[in-house]
């Protein structure tokens, strides 16, 4: 049963190779202060940069950058850019990237105005926003995260050894997103599969909770069993637009809260996943295909009608003849060899973690209570030692 909810998602998308057509329309909505915000330099390399600039320039804007923004953005990166935007009296935020790059934004957009200290404030007390909040645009160059269309930020504190993220509310999520596939071409392979495996578990953490007849259930299969196929394509061939296409749009889709309506939701995989991060600093995609088989073997058994209907409808197995606990395991089996079929990292040694890592690791590891089994404290130790 669904249950009461309210479903709003405010952030309009352009979407194809046209979209950026639509920036300058965009910007004039906002004040003259811009502050841009990139990575290590890949919108360089790819001219994305120059037209930006060329349209930051038409526009009229006046506009100051926070640059080097890394994958797994740090706290005295974010420190930087919420100083940066203060001396610039910064009006509106463009963010031009990954995911990284997204949510360092968001994060910059609440802690300018804020007293506090933001890690304090959301990272560690996950309280919400009192302070005017910057508004954000993303022009979005990796598909993965969704946060071109949604409320998150991820921080990570290296002193602390730890990496988190708070889901804020929607006046956080951008105004708008840029999202042009041919953009992701560019994409060293292993941050394609990377992200490609992102969207598979931000659908697999919604999908594996609750017993109910639910229809997010049915979408989630639905987008599941496209991005197998459009992921099968664009590994063997990476230019080939329909499939980088929709990979684009299936990423959007998987963590813009829509499946999650109804749902009481997982999100384990993340958890053991960022704490993985905390310590090695790993690709975030890659970081939850090492934790992932070792989770759903071990919960596998509290949910084990959800998983034989995984096999059944995402990867199409044959009930024929077979109990819901064989169904369950060939489901698993089928996602391990799609996992290893395209390549993804399957252990958290090839990340870097070693074994006296595990107890920090599990320290880091928040546990949350909305899948099919609450895990202890030894259990995460248990399913960490297994991804080794
Ligand atoms: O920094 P540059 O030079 O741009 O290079 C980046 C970076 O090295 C590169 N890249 C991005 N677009 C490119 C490109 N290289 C060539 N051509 C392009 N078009 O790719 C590398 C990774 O980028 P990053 O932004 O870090 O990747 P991703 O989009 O996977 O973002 C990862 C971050 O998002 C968080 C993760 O924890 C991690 O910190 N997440 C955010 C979520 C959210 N907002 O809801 C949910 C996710 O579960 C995730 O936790
Ligand atoms: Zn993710």
């Amino acid at each position: 049963m669904l249950g009461n909810f309210t479903y709003h998602n405010p952030t309009k998308l352009y979407f194809g190779d046209g979209a950026l057509g639509h920036l300058k329309e965009e910007l004039k909505k906002y004040g003259k202060n811009v502050l841009l915000v990139y990575g290590g330099g890949s919108i360089k390399k790819n001219s994305l940069y120059d037209e930006i600039v060329d349209i930051l320039k038409e526009s009229g804007k006046v506009w100051a950058e926070v640059s080097g923004v890394m994958p797994n953005p740090t706290l005295e990166k974010l420190y930087e850019g919420i100083e940066t935007a203060r001396k610039n009296k910064t009006e509106f935020i463009l963010a031009v990237g990954g995911g990284s790059v997204c949510d360092f934004s968001k994060a910059v957009s609440v802690s300018v105005n804020c007293k506090e200290d933001p890690w304090d404030k959301y990272f560690l007390r996950f309280e919400e926003p009192e302070c005017d909040i910057i508004p954000v645009g993303c022009v979005l160059t990796m598909a993965g995260t969704g946060s071109e269309m949604n409320a998150g930020s991820v921080i990570s504190n290296h002193k602390e050894h730890l990496k988190i993220g708070h889901v804020f509310g929607e006046e956080v999520m951008p105004k708008f997103s840029i999202l042009n596939p041919v953009y992701t071409m560019t994409l060293p392979e292993y941050q394609m599969k990377a992200g490609i495996y992102d969207i598979m578990n931000h659908i697999c953490e919604q999908y594996f909770s609750g017993d109910d007849d639910n229809t997010s259930d049915y979408i989630s299969e639905g987008l599941m069993r496209g991005l197998v196929n459009s992921s099968r394509i664009a590994v063997k061939d990476p230019q080939n637009y329909e499939a980088r296409s929709n990979i684009m749009w299936t990423a959007t889709w998987a963590l813009n809260t829509l499946v999650a309506m109804g749902k009481s939701t997982d999100w384990m995989v993340h958890m053991l996943g960022q704490a993985v991060g905390a310590y090695t600093d790993a690709t975030h995609g890659m970081t939850l295909a090492a934790v992932s088989l070792p989770y759903y073997r071990y919960i596998m058994p509290y949910g084990v009608k959800k998983f034989a209907r995984f096999a059944t409808e995402v990867w199409k197995i044959s009930p024929e003849g077979k109990t819901e606990e064989q169904l369950a395991k060939e489901g698993i089996e089928a996602l391990e060899s799609w996992m290893k079929e395209i390549g993804l990292v399957m252990n958290i040694t090839d990340l870097g973690a070693t074994t006296d890592m595990i107890e920090g690791i599990a320290d880091a590891t928040i546990i949350l209570e909305g899948g099919y089994k609450i895990l202890n404290r030894d259990e995460v130790v248990k399913i960490l030692k297994d991804s080794l």
